[in-house]
């Protein structure tokens, strides 16, 4: 197991930067960027709408972005109505001139697949396409995503328009890249609908073999007298008096996610037989799209990439965005990725949608480069001046070139044009992460289902709240499924892994056992992948490797603290616990399990593994992860305040990204030069205030 370790604490205002060293086997690895067809630098630019516009702001469309250095474009991809505009009609002059105009100036396109909303002459042709929701209601137009995933007339309609798009651009120059959709599962996750009822039934048919005993046994239809004689008599998890059976609505999630997941693939497999050589993709909205499994996703696009927006009122959404960040390079297998679209600064769907200041527009692009993207892209090129986004901000706002947002934008295009310039290695170059956390949409689908222990119980407010201790700590994350490769991590925590199937089970027992330090939190490894608790004590797929019994749960009242030993303020959850070989760190020192394990550390094998049982306050689990870094061999990186530095290496070379998101200026220790302006760095970096540092390290 090894690893580059951070550092010993330094002084409060530096960071000494350990030599680049690759984890084991990365070194090796040769990327090839992002591989978009034709396009080889940082890619930038924006979704582009010019249907909106009349075509004479075509031509300064394309004059602007030069001068912004744009060098991508999402096109077309609600566009469907505009390019056949009644069925089976195609009018395609308008995209051509554009594509045409694109790249005439050297302007790549990412062309979207319209399919994110069918015309409205489609839905009068075939209004059976109609998605139903949970409680029947037939939704209606003048929105997007409103369609049955499962609907053989969408499908058709998708099919028809996908095919005409690839024969005709399939080898245009400009075309880099096919953009599938758009965020799959946002506005739409599920249909309810007799289609997809019958699509659910045949997809049940399939994960239990035609075996119905299996799925009796599966759901546990015993209880409340629910089994089936037949497939036909099985329903989605429709409305109800009240609570529909869990293993019920695990698997129509499963459906679900898998059910758009066959859209994707059908528009994929068309443009890779039709646009040969040009990659596919379909924008994540990765940690933000609950409704899709994106380990499953993942594997199946070319190009992963993804939309982030800031939940902006939080002081400290740049913690946030990087845990996105680094979640979607969790999903390209470490590989670089692509920030399709984020804000270049307010959104118009927040309750108060806060503008960016002045640089946390760069701040946030760079953060995104920082953590594996090879590219930085906006949600939009023009702001709209009708329809529902016309508050949302844009690469050129409504107040035109004379405005901050744009100088911004022209500033940050010219440095990426830069880096790309001087810095090509830059883009096959993998960021560099100290430790690795557990992520699994489907434990998150489980954990969140109704009747559990407490309201309290959230799956994404445990990742954060480690994600943020360990982002204050100057650690570097890597997102993992929990049945992947561990091996080379020296720390790996599991925030509520409530759903734990065998497999993962013994993925994490058999890191400890070869030497890892596992760490984990309160209700993991309760439930298999059928929401059935495993036999025995809770956490049954972890009790081995942790080395306890958890006899009962003990959630707490609304608003109730409790105290862990010495001094550390806990509120949520407590449990009674019963070692059976951990060692008790912590104890409770009032609440319901007074006197009993808060905290345990168990040695098992060449490893450890700890058990946090409770949800300590930030003090205290800051405290708590000092000592567990201690067993990992890791430190906390003393970093100044609000800084983050992050490190892309590969193939020799090897770059350091520091932000201070601070108000104040900072200094890290690092040695070697800075692309952008050419400055070598002999010892000492500084960043001012709010400022980004780019190094080239010696
Ligand atoms: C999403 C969509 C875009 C746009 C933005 C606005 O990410 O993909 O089309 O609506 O949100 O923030």
């Amino acid at each position: 197991m090894s690893q580059a370790r951070p550092t010993s604490p330094d002084t409060s205002s530096t960071w000494e930067v350990p030599p680049g060293a690759p984890p084991e086997g990365q070194g090796a690895v040769v990327l090839t960027g992002l591989g978009l067809r034709g396009l080889t630098s940082i890619a930038y630019g924006g979704d582009y709408n010019p249907e909106q516009w009349p075509p004479q702001v075509w031509e300064e469309d394309v004059e602007l972005m030069r001068q912004a250095g744009v060098n991508l474009v999402s096109l077309g991809i609600f566009s469907w109505v505009l390019l056949e505009p009644s069925e089976g009609r195609f009018t395609f002059d308008w995209l051509d001139r554009i594509m045409d105009m694109l790249h005439k100036a050297g302007i790549f396109v990412d062309l979207g697949t319209p399919t994110a909303v069918p015309p409205a002459w489609f839905f009068r042709a075939y209004p059976q396409a109609r998605p139903v929701d949970r409680e029947g209601h037939v939704l209606g137009g003048g929105y997007r995503q409103t369609f049955c995933p499962s609907s053989p007339e969408y499908a058709a309609a998708a099919t028809r328009i996908t095919e005409q798009l690839a024969r005709r651009y399939g080898d245009h120059p400009a075309l880099a890249l096919w953009h599938v959709h758009n965020e799959y599962g946002q506005a739409l996750a599920s249909c309810y609908c007799p289609v997809s009822a019958a699509a659910f039934r045949r997809w049940l048919r399939a994960r239990y073999a035609d075996d119905l005993a299996a799925l009796n046994e599966a759901w546990g239809t015993t209880f409340w007298g629910q089994c089936y004689s037949d497939w036909e008599e099985i329903e989605p998890p429709r409305l109800t008096p009240h609570v529909v059976n869990p293993s019920q609505q695990l698997d129509f999630m499963r459906f679900s996610s898998d059910e758009l997941l066959k859209c994707f693939q059908a528009e994929r497999d068309i443009l890779h037989a039709l646009s040969p050589g040009v990659p596919v993709t379909t924008n994540f909205q990765i940690a933000n799209c609950k409704g899709l499994d994106y380990w499953r996703w993942a594997s199946e696009v070319d190009v992963v990439s993804n939309d982030h927006y800031l939940q902006a009122e939080r002081a400290d959404n740049y913690i946030e965005l990087a845990m996105c960040a680094d979640l979607t390079r969790g999903a390209a297998g470490g590989r670089p990725w692509l920030l399709m679209e984020h804000s270049t600064s307010a959104v118009n769907w927040q309750p108060r949608n806060i503008a960016k200041r002045p640089r946390e527009m760069r701040r946030n692009s760079l953060a995104h480069l920082a953590r594996g993207a090879n590219g930085v892209m906006f949600f939009q090129w023009r702001a709209s001046r009708f329809g529902a986004e016309k508050f949302h901000s844009a690469m050129v706002p409504h107040g035109g070139t004379e405005t901050r947002i744009w100088r911004e934008v022209t500033e940050l295009g010219a440095d990426l044009a830069t880096l790309s310039a001087k810095e090509p290695e830059l883009l096959n170059t993998q960021v560099l992460a100290d430790i690795a956390m557990v992520w699994d949409w489907e434990s998150w689908w489980a954990l969140e289902l109704p009747w559990r222990p407490s309201v309290d119980l959230n799956y994404r407010e445990r990742v954060e709240a480690y994600y943020t201790r360990l982002w204050h700590h100057g650690l570097t994350v890597d997102f993992v499924q929990p049945t992947g490769d561990l091996t080379r991590y020296p720390l790996v925590v599991v925030p509520s892994l409530y759903l734990t199937t065998q497999e993962a089970a013994a993925n994490l027992t058999s890191y400890v056992d070869n030497g890892g330090t596992l760490l984990v939190s309160y209700f993991s490894g309760i439930v298999d992948e059928h929401d059935t608790i495993y036999p025995g004590s809770h956490p049954g797929a972890l009790r081995e490797v942790l080395g306890l019994k958890v006899e009962e749960f003990l959630p707490l009242r609304a608003g109730e603290q409790i105290t862990v030993e010495p001094d550390i303020q806990a509120d949520v959850w407590a449990e009674h616990i019963v070692p059976t070989g951990a060692e008790v760190v912590l104890r409770y020192l009032d609440g319901p399990a007074a006197g009993g394990p808060a905290v345990t550390r168990h040695r098992f094998g060449r490893g450890q593994a700890w058990y946090v049982s409770t949800r300590p306050d930030s003090a205290g689990l800051d405290s708590i992860l000092r000592r567990v870094y201690a067993d990992a061999g890791l430190a906390p990186r003393e970093l100044p305040p609000n800084v983050e530095v992050v490190r892309r290496t590969g193939n020799g070379v090897s770059y350091l990204i520091a932000i201070n998101h601070s108000d104040q200026d900072v200094t890290v220790l690092a040695r070697g030069v800075e692309p952008l302006t050419g400055i070598r760095r002999d010892g000492t970096l500084p960043i001012p205030a709010g400022e980004v540092r780019i190094l080239r390290e010696e």
